[in-house]
């Protein structure tokens, strides 16, 4: 999508759709700011706040059909001033790019009334805007026999001459942003046959060939040549071939230690020889969603150039029972030397994760996250509103938490106790890779944290977060991108800006 800042009076904006974004209203009284714009419009804007049809709720939207220059208005209510956070900015914008999607508007001008901006900065709001209108905006129907409907494009931000060079600022970073969290919920739309390991590892190359990151990509012999015992016994059931996937981002000297993002990329999880149950298992096309992060964030990494350096690794595989797949009961190697009894073949995102985690020594990071969509229970746990968070390390918890919460991505941490490790005690190998059902993402929390040797780490369990099965006013059903502003927003927060 193209994005810009206009500098214009919202009586003279040329456009499809024309939305603007307001605080809650107390009175039928207009803000100021819009007060030529009613007048152009002969008193429409007032005449409709009169009716007590719209009075700037949170989520409320209210559209008019004005003989102007604009051919449709768009009110859209971002709640009491006191509320309103980039967060509520970003949601607005998100909104008015679903209503722009519906009414197949390919041009969007927002605007954010003066009167309520909270305290938020022109930049940021040049970056939540853009952000929000892609989110809204996003479909995907590559798969779709005759859809002609015309597709955003356009996305102007109609602002002051004083802010104008600040929000513009703000909108490269949302742009880049925004462009790499449709790479990732593409990547999560599409099927497992199609989307394969081998399918991931294009993808990468083709951020490198792009963006000139550097790509590495080891398959099964040299998967097993590596000794990532774990990622081996996932794979053995599978004919696609495993990959291994590793991107360099260098965006500050060979010295500094990078920050190392690890992205869990099974394709299709069917559970394996301990099989899921039918109902919805086509979901589990989502299993890849921590590997579309990453692979979004080399995207936005590619526009946006921090001064950072970035490791991305993913390690990619399928989920099926075969005649050679592994069975429970059955003891693997993963890549630091730990034995693991695979007690159910279903908990295999933490076996291909542990061999990502321990093989990210190397690179002597800075830190390591990963993302996941790990358990079933972070959804008993959180819902469908927060990541589950945990980690070896209390300061990056919270500077991952912060970053979520600047990305509109909330996370929630649970405690790694010593206690819950006692769950994985195995009898015949040096863990196990499930812990029963209670505190179940707990435990394969624990699980990964025997694998990680030496830096600080992060984990977050994305499986409530990164997909949904119902629409959301700012957000469709579907895949949600979920990790790529996260990622963004502790970058820039480290590389100080
Ligand atoms: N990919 C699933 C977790 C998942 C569940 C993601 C629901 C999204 C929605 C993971 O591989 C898995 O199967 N986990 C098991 C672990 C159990 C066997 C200990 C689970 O959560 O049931
Ligand atoms: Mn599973
Ligand atoms: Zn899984």
């Amino acid at each position: 999508m193209d994005s810009s800042v206009k500098v214009v009076s919202l009586e003279r904006v040329t456009s499809p759709l024309l939305a603007v974004a307001l605080g809650e209203l107390h009175s039928d009284k207009l803000p100021d700011s819009l007060l030529p714009l009613d007048a152009a419009l002969s008193g429409a804007v007032a005449a409709l706040l009169a009716t007590g049809d719209f009075s700037g709720k949170r989520d409320e939207v209210a559209v008019l059909y004005p003989r102007s220059r604009a051919t449709r208005l768009l009110l859209v209510g971002m709640g009491p001033d006191g509320e309103i956070t980039r967060g509520a900015i970003r949601r607005a914008a998100a909104i008015a790019g679903r209503r722009a999607l519906v009414a197949g508007a390919e041009a969007l001008a927002f605007h954010v009334v003066p009167e309520a901006r909270g305290g938020v900065s022109p930049a940021v709001l040049g970056q939540v805007v853009t952000e929000g209108a892609a989110q809204g905006a996003w479909s995907f129907t590559d798969f779709k026999a005759g859809d002609t409907k015309p597709k955003l494009s356009v996305l102007e931000i109609v602002a002051s001459r004083e802010e104008r060079r600040e929000i513009e600022r703000g909108r490269v970073v949302g742009a880049a942003v925004a462009a790499g969290h449709v790479l990732a919920r593409n990547l999560q739309a599409l099927p497992g046959n199609v989307c394969t390991p081998a399918y991931l590892a294009d993808v990468a190359r083709r951020l490198g060939r792009a963006y000139g990151h550097r790509i590495a990509v080891l398959g099964r012999a040299q998967i097993a040549k590596e000794g990532m015992g774990g990622l081996l016994a996932v794979a053995q059931g599978t004919a696609q071939e495993p990959q291994f996937i590793t991107l360099e981002y260098q965006g500050a000297g060979r010295r500094s230690a990078p920050v190392c993002f690890v992205g869990k990329g099974v394709t299709f999880d069917s559970g394996g020889i301990s099989i899921k149950p039918s109902e919805k298992m086509e979901e589990m096309k989502y299993d890849m969603s921590g590997a579309a992060a990453v692979l979004g964030l080399f995207e936005t990494l590619g526009h946006l150039k921090p001064n950072i350096n970035v490791v991305g690794l993913v390690p990619a595989t399928e989920n099926l029972p075969a005649a050679t797949a592994i069975k429970p009961g059955d003891v693997v190697r993963g890549h630091l030397g730990k034995t693991i009894e695979i007690v159910n073949t279903d908990a295999e995102g933490r076996l291909i994760l542990c061999d990502a985690l321990s093989y990210a020594r190397r690179y002597g990071p800075a830190c390591v996250i990963d993302a996941a969509t790990l358990t079933g229970a972070v959804v008993i746990a959180l819902g469908h509103h927060a990541t589950g968070l945990m980690g070896n390390d209390d300061r990056l918890v919270e500077e991952v938490r912060l970053a979520g919460d600047r990305a509109g991505e909330r996370c929630w941490p649970l405690p790694l106790w010593e206690e819950y490790r006692e769950q994985l005690k195995s009898d015949v190998a040096d863990l196990k890779n499930i812990g029963g059902r209670p505190a179940g993402s707990i435990t394969a929390g624990w699980f990964l944290r025997e694998f990680v040797a030496g830096y600080p780490w992060a984990h977050l369990d994305i499986a409530g977060t990164a997909y949904h099965d119902a629409d959301r006013p700012d957000l469709a059903r579907g895949p949600a991108g979920t990790g790529v502003r996260l990622f963004t927003e502790l970058l820039l927060g480290r590389a100080g800006g």
